[in-house]
C-alpha cells in the first residue's frame, strides 16, 4: 500500500538529500538567515550562496519590476508616476535612446556626450555637473568595486574589515534583492553604497528609480550616487539620474576584472591592467591628482584580485578611500541620519561617520514568515535567474521537520525493498 505513495515521493526525497549540505549544518545556517550579523559570519562560499527567504523583500516584489528583467514603471506605481511627471520637463526630448555598438551615423562631434562611444564625461547639455572620474586629493585611490552584492563575498568583506579599509559599493538594484543581508553588510562595515542598474538605455528613470528603492527597501538608505553599466551613459540619462539626486561616478582606469572570457581577456590581462596601472602610479601620475580604477565585487576572481593587489595599491597611494569621502561627501545618502567623514577626517582616522543602524528593515521573525512549498533549488544566477529571494526556502526548523520525515520515509523505503 505504501509503495505507490513512496515511489512518488522518491526524485523530491532524491533533491532534498542531493541539494543540501549534511543536515546539521544546514539546519543551524538556515534557522539564522534572517539577520545580518549571522549571515556575515558564513565562511563557507556555498552556504553563503545557498538562496534565503528574506520575508520584507519577498512581501514587496510586488512591488517591483521583475528582478534581473529589464524595468519600466508599474501601472499603478503613483510615487514613481508623480516623481517621473515632476522631472519629465527637465529630460531632453531631442537625445535619442541608444544601442551598442555606436550607430556609423552617430556624428563624430559626440554631441550626446555618450561615454560608450568617445569617453565623453563632460557633459554638453547646460546644466548638468561632470561626472566623477578621479578623486580631486593627491595620491589617492577612490576605491570601489561594482556588480555586487555577491552572494560569497564574505572573505573579502572580511579582507577589508580587517585592513581597516572602507570602499564604495555600487550595488544592481537585483542583486540587493537577491542578497538582502548581504548588501546589509556594506552599510553595518562602514562603507559607501551607491547604485548600478543593469540596463541603461531603454527607460532609463525606471531602471535608476527601482534601484534606488531596493536599496531603501533593504538597507534603509537611498543613495545619491551611481554608476551606468559598462559605463553606457549620455547627456539624456544623466539628466534622468541628476533630477533623481544622483552623481554619475565613472572611471579613469579600467581593470577589466569583470570580462574574463579566457580568449581576449585572460586572468593574466586582468593581473597586466592591474600591474600597468601600479606603474603607473609608481612613475608619479597620481601625485597631483587622485584617480579611480575600476574593479569589480562580481565572483571569487575579481574578489580574491582585489586581496592580492591591495597590499601594492595601499603601498603606492597614500590614500585609499571610498569616492564620497575623496568629494567630502559627508551627507551620501537621502536619509540625514547616516553620515561619511570628511576626506580629511578618514585619513587622520576617523573611518565611520555618525550613523544610526537601519531598523526600518527589522526582519519578521522566521516562524511568521510567509508560508511556502518544500524547498526549491537555486539555480545557478550566472544565468540572471528569477529572484533567489522568491525561490521558496522554508525556514530552517521546517525543513528539519521535513527532512526527518524524509529520513524516516527513506527507512521505509529500504526496510520495504530488501
Ligand atoms: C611622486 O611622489 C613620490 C612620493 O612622494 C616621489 O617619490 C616621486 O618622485 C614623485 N614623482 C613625480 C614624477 O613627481
Ligand atoms: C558570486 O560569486 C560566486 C563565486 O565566484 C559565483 O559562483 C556566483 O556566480 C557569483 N554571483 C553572481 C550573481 O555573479
Ligand atoms: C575564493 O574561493 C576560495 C575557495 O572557495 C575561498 O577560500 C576564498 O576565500 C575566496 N576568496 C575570496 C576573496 O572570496
Ligand atoms: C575636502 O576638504 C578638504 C579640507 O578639509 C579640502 O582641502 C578639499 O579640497 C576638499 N575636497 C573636495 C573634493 O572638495
Ligand atoms: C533614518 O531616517 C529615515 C528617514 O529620514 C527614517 O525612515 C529611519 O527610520 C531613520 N532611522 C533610524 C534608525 O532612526
Ligand atoms: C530603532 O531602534 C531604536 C533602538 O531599538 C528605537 O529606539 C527606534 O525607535 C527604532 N527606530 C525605528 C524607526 O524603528
Amino acid at each position: 500500500m505504501l509503495f505507490p505513495v513512496l515511489f512518488q515521493l522518491g526524485p523530491l526525497l532524491a533533491v532534498i538529500f542531493l541539494q543540501h549540505p549534511p543536515l546539521a549544518n544546514t539546519a543551524a545556517i538556515e534557522m539564522d538567515r534572517t539577520s545580518e550579523q549571522v549571515e556575515a559570519s558564513i565562511v563557507d562560499p556555498d552556504q553563503e550562496c545557498t538562496p534565503y527567504n528574506y520575508a520584507p523583500v519577498t512581501n514587496q516584489l510586488n512591488s517591483f519590476p521583475q528582478v534581473w528583467g529589464p524595468a519600466s514603471i508599474l501601472p499603478e506605481d503613483s510615487a514613481a508616476l508623480a516623481t517621473w511627471n515632476s522631472i519629465s520637463a527637465t529630460i531632453p526630448t531631442s537625445i535619442a535612446k541608444k544601442t551598442q555598438p555606436p550607430p556609423s551615423s552617430y556624428p563624430s562631434s559626440d554631441p550626446d556626450c555618450w561615454w560608450t562611444y568617445g569617453q565623453c564625461t563632460t557633459p554638453k547639455l547646460a546644466g548638468l555637473p561632470p561626472d566623477v572620474t578621479a578623486a580631486s586629493e593627491p595620491s589617492t585611490l577612490g576605491y570601489g568595486f561594482d556588480d555586487g552584492p555577491n552572494c560569497s563575498h564574505n572573505a573579502f568583506y572580511d579582507f577589508l574589515q580587517s585592513q581597516n579599509q572602507k570602499a564604495t559599493f555600487y550595488f544592481i538594484g537585483s542583486n540587493v534583492a537577491d542578497w538582502p543581508l548581504e548588501a546589509q553588510r556594506a552599510l553595518v562595515d562602514g562603507h559607501e553604497i551607491c547604485a548600478l542598474t543593469t540596463f541603461s538605455s531603454e527607460d532609463a528613470f525606471a531602471e535608476l528609480w527601482y534601484a534606488m528603492q531596493m536599496i531603501k527597501l533593504v538597507v534603509g538608505v537611498t543613495p545619491t550616487c551611481w554608476r551606468p553599466p559598462y559605463g553606457d551613459v549620455d547627456d539624456r540619462i544623466r539628466s534622468i539620474a541628476h533630477a533623481l539626486g544622483l552623481q554619475t561616478i565613472m572611471w579613469e582606469y579600467d581593470t577589466a576584472d569583470a570580462s574574463v572570457d579566457g580568449k581576449t581577456i585572460t586572468d593574466q590581462t586582468v593581473e597586466n591592467n592591474y600591474n600597468d596601472f601600479i606603474q603607473k602610479a609608481e612613475s608619479g601620475a597620481f601625485n597631483l591628482t587622485g584617480t579611480i580604477l575600476l574593479t569589480h565585487e562580481l565572483n571569487n576572481f575579481t574578489m580574491s584580485e582585489a586581496v592580492s593587489f591591495y597590499p601594492q595599491l595601499k603601498n603606492i597611494f597614500q590614500h585609499l578611500v571610498p569616492v564620497g569621502v575623496s568629494l567630502n561627501k559627508t551627507q551620501p545618502y537621502v536619509e540625514t541620519n547616516y553620515s561619511l567623514p570628511t576626506f580629511e577626517q578618514y585619513i587622520s582616522g576617523t573611518l565611520t561617520g555618525s550613523r544610526v543602524s537601519p531598523n526600518s528593515t527589522t526582519v519578521l521573525p522566521s516562524s511568521t514568515s510567509s508560508a511556502s512549498p518544500p524547498p526549491s533549488v537555486s539555480s545557478s544566477i550566472d544565468s540572471p535567474s528569477p529572484n533567489a529571494a522568491t525561490s521558496a526556502i522554508k525556514s530552517g526548523y521546517d525543513t528539519v521537520l521535513l527532512a526527518a520525515f524524509f529520513v524516516t520515509l527513506s527507512c521505509s523505503l529500504q526496510t520495504a525493498l530488501h
